[in-house]
């Protein structure tokens, strides 16, 4: 059984990840800390859709989630990490302008959502995407949603401290995890992916000097994203994409 998992579900991008995998997979778990927040699906692929309430900063619920996975069919396929914080205005969290805004609750907040999650997801979750692409004979793809301003190559604007940071130490992780994982999970293959500016609440208070061209909807961007994805083997492992499927220096 075809399935996919998508963590962020909640979220702009996360969400239409979840709609996307409903038209192509035969199960899709939509993980979400705040399943009231899920914009309902319409449409005939309800039945595939599993609502998993879920903190994926937590290992327990992590591994809880692991074990509910075991022995039950479910031919992992895609796990798609979409998790994400820039700002937060109930917390006052907002991306740094000059190094006077940096302040350490802020950036173990943003570490927290941007760094954390994806290597808790591949230490619970891995062995299960390595199973079932080995059941499909195909290649388990898990992508994390990262951000073109994470690469230290890249940055000639400064600014943005802790968002940077959290994206940059989240590549070193991607790209680690898929040196190992070319020695243990051999049918899988790990990537960061840049989605392009898109039309979500995280890049709302900043799309004003976006020209309209360069502003994606979420529909766009992920089924460009997912194009790159499909067409994913083992030789990308360990590659930072962008959403038109150009590499981007880590
Ligand atoms: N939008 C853009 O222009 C853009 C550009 C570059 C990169 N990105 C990246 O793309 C990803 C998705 O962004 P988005 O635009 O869809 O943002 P979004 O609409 O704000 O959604 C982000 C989701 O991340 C989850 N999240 C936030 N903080 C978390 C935490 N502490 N622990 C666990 N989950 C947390 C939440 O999902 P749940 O509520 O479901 O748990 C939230 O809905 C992020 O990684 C972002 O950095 C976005």
């Amino acid at each position: 059984m075809k399935t996919a998992l998508i963590f962020g579900s909640s979220g702009g991008i996360g969400h239409q990840f979840v709609e996307y995998c409903l038209a192509h997979y035969e199960h899709v778990f939509a993980c979400t800390r705040q399943p009231q927040s899920f914009q309902t699906i319409e449409g005939d692929n309800q039945s595939k859709l599993h609502m998993m309430k879920l903190d994926p900063s937590s290992e327990t619920e992590l591994q809880l989630f692991s074990e509910y996975l075991t022995g039950r069919g479910f031919d992992i396929q895609l796990i798609i990490n979409a998790c994400g914080l820039l700002h937060d205005e109930s917390r006052n969290i907002a991306p740094e302008k000059k190094i006077e805004d940096f302040n350490q609750k802020n950036f173990e907040n943003v570490i927290s959502a941007n760094t954390l999650i994806t290597p808790l997801i591949a230490k619970y979750l891995l062995p299960h995407l390595e199973a079932g692409a080995k059941a499909q004979q195909s290649t388990g793809v898990f992508a994390s949603l990262s951000a073109r301003v994470g690469s230290i190559g890249d940055n000639y604007l400064g600014g943005w401290y802790s968002y940077r940071a959290s994206k940059a130490a989240l590549n070193q992780l991607i790209k680690t995890l898929s040196i190992e994982s070319s020695r243990r999970f051999k049918h899988c293959t790990i990537i960061a992916i840049h989605p392009g500016t898109t039309d979500t609440e995280l890049s709302k208070p900043f799309q004003a000097n976006v020209p309209e061209e360069k502003l994606f909807t979420t529909q766009y961007s992920v089924s460009k994203m997912m194009a790159v994805i499909e067409g994913l083997t083992l030789e990308d492992n360990g590659k930072f994409y962008a959403w038109d499927g150009k590499e981007i220096e880590w």
